[in-house]
């Protein structure tokens, strides 16, 4: 029930209609019989800075901001977070004594599903990551926090952007090697002991489509994670699959990183299996929670 004492939550974004948010944290908030409300703002980049004050002034208790507001909003609040700051980018606003804190729970998100869906209680040595955008800096500023991880091997499309992403992340170059993703990147990958996939590549209306030109370079006991999550099951994760490698699905990094940011505003710990299962539900298919034949 919606009483006067409910906080409001949300999430701002353009567009944002298709987001999995609210049904993720309202099934949160309904489990936990908390007086909350999560709903969605469409949010024109022209209206970041009223949308913010509103925010301020309406007393909201916390926002998601999604693309194109992750980094443009971080100039509106009065403290970012230092793992924020790194990344460069807020996922998360925390309304807290009148004050806005940006957090990113990206890259929590993402060690949180490594661990506890993938099995990775210490990381593999070797990483390939696929991909230099938004998502990939969360990555990779995860990753570098590890220190049995000695070697990234970083590989873009766009090759400039993973050199200056390594740069960026990695000024000595110690540890991230940059380079092109394409039929080459083969051996690479296969060195490797965990891939992740943060491109869009195999992502609707495209899921024919595979990031790995020739997925021979997969193998047993390799974890591959694709942080696609519609489809749930990626070609590349089929390939993964048919290798013997263990296929993480993208359902758990958005779901871990929603029950942090749901953590940070009510202190609470939400069920993550519920919130998963939302998230599930909104894209078409049949709660694991919920019995088959109502
Ligand atoms: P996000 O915030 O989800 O990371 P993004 O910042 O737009 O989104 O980054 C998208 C990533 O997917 C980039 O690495 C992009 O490669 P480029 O830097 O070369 O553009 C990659 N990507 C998207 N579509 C792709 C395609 N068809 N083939 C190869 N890479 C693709």
């Amino acid at each position: 029930m919606i009483s006067g004492k409910t906080r409001v939550l949300g999430i701002i974004g353009h567009p944002v209609e298709h987001t999995s948010s609210p049904a993720m944290h309202n099934a949160a908030i309904a489990a936990l019989g908390l007086e909350y409300v999560y709903t969605a703002f469409p949010v024109r980049p022209e209206e970041l800075g009223p949308a913010i004050a509103g925010m301020r002034a309406l007393n909201f208790r916390g926002l998601n901001v999604t693309v194109p507001h992750k980094v443009g909003v971080m100039a509106l609040l009065d403290e970012i977070s230092p793992e924020a700051r790194a990344i460069g980018a807020v996922n998360t606003i925390d309304h807290r004594e009148g004050r806005l804190i940006g957090h990113n729970t990206d890259a929590y998100g993402v060690m949180q599903s490594l661990r506890l869906d993938g099995g990775l209680e210490t990381l593999p040595s070797r990483v390939a990551l696929l991909g230099a955008g938004g998502a990939a800096r969360a990555i990779l500023y995860a990753l570098l926090q590890r220190p049995e991880v000695e070697h990234i091997a970083l590989l873009n499309r766009t090759a400039e952007k993973a050199a200056a992403l390594a740069a960026s992340l990695d000024p000595e170059g110690k540890r991230v090697q940059p380079g092109v993703l394409d039929a080459s990147s083969g051996e690479q990958v296969a060195a490797a002991g965990l891939l992740i996939n943060s491109t869009s590549i195999g992502m609707h209306p495209h899921p024919d489509a595979s990031p790995l030109p020739n997925p021979a370079c997969l193998h047993t006991g390799m974890v591959v994670l694709d942080i696609v999550y519609n489809p749930l099951e990626t070609l590349l994760l089929r390939q993964a699959r048919q290798a013997g490698a263990r296929p993480v699905d993208g359902l758990g990094m958005l779901a871990r990183q929603g029950a942090r940011a749901f953590a940070i505003w009510t202190g609470v710990e939400p069920p993550v299996e519920v919130m998963r299962a939302a998230a599930l539900e909104r894209l078409g298919k049949p709660s694991p929670l919920k019995p088959a034949a109502n």
